[in-house]
Order: structure tokens, then C-alpha cells, then sequence
């Protein structure tokens, strides 16, 4: 059987093209682990919105300025221009987003916004509120525990997917249309704020296949995570809660990021992150965020998610300060697509969210542009599906449908290492002589006898470090220090 829709992933992108796709068509949508495993169920601070159509001007200047004018500029305009319509798309649909004291959508501020316009939902779980509510909307097929392992691509065609469906087992699914909603690269970093099921495999396949991918260097580190946890991944403490008045500050209590950028706090994120860093480095001193500015139970109210799971870690939220840091957040290159999320050179594969690279974020992300960006483009590609009709014959698919190993005794070590190499090398600070280092030793290890999903996720970061070698000068979150 030939499936009108594969969707790779359950994450805003994922979903809203899936609810997006007419109830008659045959759709599987795939999901790596449990559905909630996606970086949007962890998604605190908001989604991004132009307030009114006067603000339209100034959401298009600040993610450009937010992303050093290395945007798509066509790609950002449409991002504002559609955002008012993709949120009301969803509130009309029943998704109840926080409202104020009069009753109206309350808009909230963070970091590199001029003006309040982030809305978000029971506070604090903008993203698990937004996943819950398109779970609920999807009539199609999900399939949990489906990892994909190819895809069947020959020409410009493709034809479908190759998953895992346990440890040896694999299965073909032949679809019209094929759309990547898998995500970012989080786990291939030592710690961040992710999933831990994103691991970037298919951008591995898309540089297997010789696609184009894009901006691979440009990795956001999230400013603010909880300091001292044992795992991988690091509770956040969302950008909102400095939008509403936290401070960062060090032991002494001083404020010293207005040191490094006129607007302290609340300056672009790879701006904070490198700053943070810098001073950590320079002076050893530890950096906090402090929340003296906030009424106990205004802060409970408002943020009642970090209050529980800050106190569960032993903190007495407003009253305490948390030791924090930067860790790896969000990928803005990934998989080339164009203004309608088609995969560049390809008729029927298409790319959205956070897989893809619409060059909307340039070279760092605004803050809670990335759930508007899978809304809109997710829209945008199945609106493009819909006029195109592609259909595929799938006997014309003549390449072997290859048969992977899916893990090898060997990657436990290989992965943690890879892990340690990016954390090392390709994070906030990036020394050419270590990125030709980390390159090398990607290299080798790709000559290993490795497994499929490990040998995509080293493809992975071959072409991020091949990226960051290829820019020479320091660019948004691409920051070079010679030594
Ligand atoms: C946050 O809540 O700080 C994350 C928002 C984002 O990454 O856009």
C-alpha cells in the first residue's frame, strides 16, 4: 500500500501538518519513541506572535537583529505575516492560551523582543499544553517506537521510509509525500535542554543522500539551566521568567551582563550565553538567576511548573537563587527547504520545524519563534502537497531496500564520546585548530564498524563541524576565539 503522507515526528511540525491533512487521506505518522518525546513538550517561555498587523514591522526587525541579518529575509517576512492567522488557526480549534486580568490573551516579553508578544498556556508549559492539544487533533495513524533508519530516495523522488520497528526488525512504509518533522540534534551534545530522543539521524541521511543542509554551525545554547543535575539533559528555566524580571547575577549579586551588551538580560541569547561564559571563565566566579524582584505568590501563579520542579530539586522559588549555565538548546540549520518546507532538489520530500532550515533564525533563533516557525511552515507544506498532488509509483523505486544494524557493542563508548567532542568544541567558544581536531576524529570513527543510528547521528556532526570550519569569521552564535 502506498500512503498519501509519511510524517516523521510528533512535535508541533509533525502534528499540525497532520492536522492539517484532510480526514480522508492515508497518513502513518511516525514517532521515534513515546509521542511526547520532542522538544516541544519541553517547551516553556511561548510562542511568538506580531500582536496586531502594526507590529508585523518590528517582529520582522527583531528576528533579524536577533539573528545578525544572516535570516532569510522572504522567510521571515512570511513568518510574521501568518503568525496572527497560525495562532488563531488553533485557538479557534479550541487550544486555550493564558489570558489577562481583562480577559484577553495575555502577551508576555523575552530576551531581544521590543515590545510583549509571546503568548503561552498554563503558564510556564506553553509547549506541552500546544503538543497535548494537536495530539488530541490527529485522526491519523501514529506509530510509536518507529525509528527511521532511510529514506527511499532515487532522482528527486522520494518514495517513502525505511523505520525500525525493535532492535533487529525494519519495515518500509511507500508514501505520495513525505514530510520530516523530526527535529534538532540535541542528544549529540553532552548537555542540553532536549528530548533525550532527539539525535538529529535524519539530517545524517539527508547528508547520506547528498542533500543540501544549511547553517549547520549555527547552534543555540540556551542561557539559563539548572546548574548541578546529574543527567543529559538540564531542567530550563525559561527566557520568560527574565522577560518578567529575573536577574542573572554572581556570587556577589552584581548584574554584570551590562558589562558585555546595553540590554543586560534581556540581549540575544548567544549574546547572554557567550557573556555568561566569558565571565565564568575570566573571574571563576558562579552565575545565578535571582528572582528578588518577584511576590511569592504572583511567581506560583505565573510559572507554576519551574516552582514545583525547582522546589523538587530543593529550591525555594522566589526566595532562592539558582546556580545556572548554558547549555546546547536549538539548532537553526538543518536541512536546506524552500518557502513552501520542500526539500531543496526534491519533488515530494519535504522538511519542518526544527529539521529544517527556512533561514528564518539566521545566525540565532528569537526567543519562542521556533513553535510559530513548525506552525507556519508545517501549513505551508501541507497547503503545498495539496495543490501539487505528486504521486509516486513505487515500483519505479529500483535502489535496494538495505537491511541496517541498529545498534553495535561498540557505540555506547563512541557515543558518549561524540557527545563530549561536541560539548567540547562546537559549543559557545570555537577554535578552528580544535574544530579540524574534532572533524579528524568524526572521521575515524565513522570508519568504525558502527551501528545505522549512530553512524547517522557522526554524519551529523561531521557537517556541523564541516560548517563551523567552513565560516572563518565569527557570526551570531558561530563565535571563533583563536586561542
Ligand atoms: C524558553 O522558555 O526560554 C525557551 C523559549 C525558546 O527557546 O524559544
Amino acid at each position: 500500500m502506498v500512503y498519501d503522507y509519511v510524517i516523521i515526528g510528533t512535535g508541533i511540525a509533525g502534528l499540525n501538518a497532520a492536522r492539517l491533512i484532510p480526514k480522508d487521506k492515508k497518513v502513518l505518522v511516525l514517532c521515534k519513541k513515546s509521542t511526547w518525546d520532542c522538544n516541544t513538550f519541553w517547551a516553556q517561555g511561548g510562542i511568538a506572535s506580531a500582536v496586531d498587523e502594526s507590529d508585523i514591522p518590528s517582529h520582522i526587525q527583531d528576528t533579524l537583529t536577533a539573528g545578525v541579518d544572516h535570516n532569510d529575509k522572504q522567510a521571515v517576512e512570511l513568518l510574521s505575516k501568518k503568525s496572527q492567522d497560525a495562532v488563531k488557526s488553533l485557538i479557534d480549534s479550541g487550544l486555550e492560551f493564558d489570558l489577562n486580568d481583562k480577559g484577553e490573551l495575555a502577551f508576555t516579553k523575552e530576551a531581544a523582543h521590543s515590545r510583549n508578544r509571546i503568548l503561552h498556556a498554563d503558564g510556564d508549559a506553553t509547549g506541552r499544553m500546544m503538543h497535548m492539544f494537536l495530539l488530541e487533533q490527529c485522526h491519523h495513524q501514529i506509530v510509536t517506537d518507529a525509528v527511521v533508519n532511510d529514506l527511499l530516495i532515487q532522482d528527486d523522488i522520494c518514495y517513502g521510509v525505511q523505520y525500525f520497528t525493535s532492535e533487529t526488525e525494519q519495515t518500509v512504509a511507500y508514501a505520495h509525500n513525505t514530510i520530516i518533522a523530526s527535529g534538532g540534534v540535541g542528544s549529540i551534545y553532552r548537555y542540553h535542554t532536549n528530548s533525550t530522543a532527539i539525535a538529529g539521524e535524519i539530517q545524517g541521511i539527508i547528508s547520506e543522500k547528498g542533500l543540501a543542509l544549511k547553517d549547520m554551525e549555527m547552534m543555540q545554547f540556551h542561557p539559563t539551566v539548572v546548574k548541578g543535575t546529574h543527567f543529559a539533559r538540564k531542567p530550563l528555566l525559561s527566557e520568560a521568567l527574565r522577560g518578567e524580571g529575573a536577574h542573572i547575577v554572581d556570587d556577589h549579586g552584581n548584574r554584570f551582563l551590562f558589562a558585555y551588551h546595553k540590554d543586560g538580560e534581556l540581549a540575544p541569547r548567544d549574546v547572554v550565553s557567550r557573556s555568561i561564559f566569558d565571565y565564568h571563565q575570566k573571574t571563576g566566579t558562579s552565575v545565578y538567576l535571582s528572582f528578588e524582584n518577584f511576590e511569592k505568590p504572583f511567581f506560583k501563579k505565573r510559572f507554576p511548573n519551574i516552582y514545583a520542579n525547582l522546589k523538587d530539586l530543593g529550591y525555594d522559588l522566589p526566595f532562592e537563587r539558582v546556580p545556572i549555565s548554558p547549555a546546547f538548546h536549538y539548532s537553526m540549520g538543518g536541512i536546506e527547504t524552500s518557502l513552501d518546507g520542500k526539500v531543496k532538489g526534491m519533488k515530494n520530500l519535504y522538511a519542518v520545524g526544527e529539521a529544517a532550515c527556512t533561514g528564518v533564525h539566521g545566525a540565532n533563533r528569537l526567543a519562542s519563534n521556533s513553535l510559530l516557525e513548525g506552525l507556519v511552515f508545517s501549513q505551508l507544506a501541507i497547503e503545498d502537497t495539496l495543490k501539487n498532488d505528486f504521486k509516486i509509483s513505487y515500483e519505479n523505486y529500483t535502489n535496494d531496500i538495505k537491511s541496517y544494524i541498529r545498534n553495535q557493542g561498540i557505540d555506547k563508548n563512541i557515543k558518549n564520546n561524540l557527545r563530549k567532542i561536541m560539548w567540547d568544541n562546537v559549543a559557545i567558544v570555537r577554535n578552528p585548530s580544535k574544530l579540524e581536531a574534532a572533524l579528524n576524529q568524526i572521521e575515524k570513527y565513522l570508519e568504525e564498524d558502527v551501528g545505522r543510528l549512530l553512524f547517522l547521528r557522526l554524519l551529523t556532526a561531521k557537517s556541523i563541524l564541516k560548517s563551523a570550519l567552513k565560516r572563518k569569521e565569527s557570526l551570531g552564535a558561530h563565535y571563533i576565539k583563536e586561542n
